[in-house]
This record gives structure tokens, sequence and C-alpha cells, in this order.
């Protein structure tokens, strides 16, 4: 699909002129990283059981029962996350942030991919998936992607009935309590992370960009309306229909990955 000149024109200039831009994030930002979304058609959600894999319960009792379905899914996981990288999205947005125009990242991404790509203030309000926190005492611990990719094959080379135990018993204990640590990403049913900044960000932006996300999980989906309700204007891009087209002041249907670069280049050159 083509971007017609006069919106990225229009799009460019909001943003040039914007005193504190944020952008909100979602899984559909890193899906031109190849990590896939989760309700898209194909999508995560629709090859596993999100009550089963992406709450706490639901995956002890799954680890127990088919501890098959739970490998296939941590295999899964190496295999995307060892070979993601940043897209062009990512890089656009670690642009704006270097020409002293975008203020903060919030995301719902757990991939580190934003941080990856160049920007230094990113709120990740469903956690991330290369930290380990300490179960006893709540410190945390930032492992470098090799680490994260060598304690997966550690643990997918058990035998096949090792359970979620097992798991956790691959992981380093806390260098500072000795308790057991667990992936710091935010299960359905857990406290989401940082939301407080989140909110601020929200509350205190001029415009928000909102990238690739559905807004069908709360709170996290709260985020545009609340900077909307304080006045920022909302430029809304996803490829398709997003829940937030009622309060988007500008509307790109276009991958995130082809359209932030040439807005950002748009925006350079104006400034
Ligand atoms: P979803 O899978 O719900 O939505 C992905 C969105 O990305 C859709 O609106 C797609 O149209 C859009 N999309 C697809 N390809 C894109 C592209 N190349 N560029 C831009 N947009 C694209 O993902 P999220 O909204 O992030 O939470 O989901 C929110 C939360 O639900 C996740 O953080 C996760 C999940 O369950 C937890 O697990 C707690
Ligand atoms: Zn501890």
């Amino acid at each position: 699909m083509v971007i017609p000149d006069e919106k990225i024109e229009e799009i460019a200039r909001v943003i040039a002129k914007s005193s504190n831009l944020v952008a909100f994030s979602g899984a559909g930002v890193s899906a031109e990283s190849e990590i896939p979304t989760f309700r898209d058609p194909g999508g995560l959600w629709d090859r596993y059981d999100p009550s089963q894999i992406a709450t706490t319960g639901g995956l002890s009792s799954l680890a127990a029962s088919r501890p098959n379905i739970v490998r296939q899914f941590l295999q899964e996981m190496l295999e995307t996350f060892e070979k993601a990288r940043p897209n062009p999205g990512h890089f656009a947005l670690a642009e704006l942030e270097k020409m002293g125009i975008l203020r903060s990242v919030i995301t719902q991404n757990i991939d580190n991919l934003h941080r990856e790509a160049g920007n230094s203030y990113v709120i990740e309000v469903h956690g991330n998936i290369y930290r380990l926190r300490c179960m006893g005492c709540g410190e945390k611990y930032m492992r470098s992607r090799e680490d994260f990719s060598r304690l997966l094959r550690e643990f997918l080379s058990t035998p096949e009935d090792s359970g979620l135990a097992d798991l956790i018993s691959h992981l380093p204990k806390c260098e500072k309590c000795g308790n057991i640590t667990r992936p710091d990403v935010v299960m359905f049913g857990e406290p989401v992370q940082d939301f407080d900044l989140a909110a601020t960000g929200a509350r205190n932006c001029d415009v928000m960009l909102v990238l690739g996300t559905s807004g069908v999980v709360y709170p996290a989906a709260s985020v545009p309306v609340q900077a909307k309700q304080s006045g920022a204007e909302i430029i809304d891009i996803n490829p398709t229909q997003s829940t937030f087209h009622n309060i988007a002041d500008y509307i790109i249907i276009e991958k995130t990955g082809v359209a932030l670069p040439i807005i950002v280049k748009r925006v350079k050159d104006i400034m």
C-alpha cells in the first residue's frame, strides 16, 4: 500500500513540532523481525491456548500433563528469539530519540528489540524475556541473548518428561538471597510493570504514536486512551483496523517497518 505524500507530510509536521512525543508499541512492531504476533491469523494464540501457556497455573498443569506442548512452545521461542533483530521500524524510533523528539517508548513487547535498536528510555509493561527476577527478594538480572539461548537449550536437552521445576532449576539463583529466579515477564493475571511510569508518560505527552497493537489487553491498552484524555494527538499505524481508530487523529494503514522510516525521513527534512 502506498501512503499518500500529503499524509506523510501532515504527520511528519505534527511529529516535528511535538515537544513531548511518546510511542506505545505492541507485537506488530516486531512482526517484521519475524516474531509472530498473538492475535493475527496464524498468531501465537491460534496455536497455543493463552489460558494454558500464559498463566502460571495453566503452565504448571500443562507442564505436568502434556510437557511436550511446553517443550514445543519453548523450542519455538528459542528459534524465534535467537534470530530476531530490530527492524527498520525499531531503528526509526531510535532515530527519533537521537533527534531529541521521542521521549520514551512504552511497550507491551518482551523482546528487548527497542533497546537493541538504540532507544534508551523503554517502559516494558509486560516485562523482558531476557531478564530474570528473584522470587524471594525481587532483585532483577538482565541476561544476554546468548545466556538466554544457552539456558533454554540446556533445558530442552533434559529428559522429555522434565517439568517446570526442572526448567526453573536451570536458571541461576539470586546473587543476593540465593532464592530461585524466573523469567521477568508478565503472565495473564499478574500485575503489569512500571505502569505508573507508563501512565505518567501518557498523561504528559502531546503526541502519541500507537504502533502495531490490537489494544485488547488491559491495563496496557488504556495507555493511548489516557494520552488522548490528557489532550495528546494520537497517530495510529497498523496494517489493519485498530481498536484505537476511534480515538486516533491520524491513521496510517501500513506496517510500522514500512511507514516509520518514511515518516522519520520526512521529519528530518523538515527539522
Ligand atoms: P496482538 O497480536 O493482539 O496485535 C498485533 C497487532 O499488530 C494487530 O493489530 C496487527 O494488525 C498488527 N500488526 C501485524 N503486523 C504488523 C506490522 N508489520 N506492523 C505494524 N502492525 C502490525 O498483539 P498486542 O496488541 O501486542 O500480553 O497484544 C497485547 C498483549 O497480548 C501482549 O503483550 C501479550 C498478549 O497476550 C501478555 O501475554 C500479557
Ligand atoms: Zn533474591
